[in-house]
């Protein structure tokens, strides 16, 4: 099984890398950041209290939840737009924290895997915990101002705002107890500040020719 994993903070650029380098390298690309964005839709669509963490957990066992290249499906409902609403985004950490919704992410990410072979896959504990044999980790960062301006040349907005809505979340996914992001496994350590996206594709090209 050949996987990539590719750990960091919100805005680092995982996304847009891990798509380009699943497809230069010929294999599948997981968003697992929009899993739990998707479990975290279910519960509010569900009207369900995000803080019940029995009933948050039993709905991430039952839900439907489709990620792929064509975008988002929550019960076969189209969930694309709908997973990155502000809403959504401020709501999704609590979600994340919950434990019963990692353990079943988790075995879905690793099923995902064992299916295709392996493939590019992103979000938070990858590398230290979901795929911890991976043919390479990698943890992309870059300076919070620069993945805020990031954020709002996608998606609008104001870039104070949107630092310390990044800052905020980055800590609280830092500091729970379960699998928080980290770079203490050993990944490596790719700053994208000042970078553009074939730089750093090639970059990572050479660091998969060494291993
Ligand atoms: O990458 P993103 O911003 O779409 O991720 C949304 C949230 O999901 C993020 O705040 C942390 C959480 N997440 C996680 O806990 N573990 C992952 N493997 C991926 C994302």
């Amino acid at each position: 099984m050949r996987v990539i994993a590719i750990d960091g903070p919100a805005g680092a650029g995982k996304s847009t890398i891990a798509r380009a380098l699943a497809t230069r390298l010929g294999l599948e690309y997981l968003d697992t950041g929009a899993m739990y964005r998707a479990v975290t839709f279910a519960a509010m669509r569900r009207g369900l209290d995000l803080e019940d963490r029995e009933a948050v957990a039993e709905l991430a066992g039952e839900v439907d939840l489709e990620v792929d290249e064509h975008g988002v499906r929550v019960d076969g409902v189209e969930a694309t737009a709908a997973i990155r609403t502000p809403e959504v985004t401020a709501a999704v950490s609590i979600v994340a924290a919950n434990s019963g919704v990692r353990a079943e992410m988790r075995a879905r990410q690793q099923a995902w895997a064992m299916i295709r072979g392996g493939g590019v896959i992103e979000g938070r504990d990858i590398g230290s915990v979901v795929f911890p044999d991976a043919e390479l980790k990698l943890y992309l960062t870059a300076s919070p101002r620069t993945r805020a301006e990031r954020r709002v040349a996608e998606a609008g907005g104001d870039v104070d705002e949107i630092e310390q809505a990044i800052a905020a979340r980055d800590h609280y996914d830092s500091n729970r107890a379960d699998s928080p992001l980290t770079d203490t496994h050993g990944p490596v350590l790719v700053d994208t500040t000042g970078m553009g996206v074939d730089e750093v594709l090639d970059h990572i090209l050479q660091l998969l020719e060494q291993v």
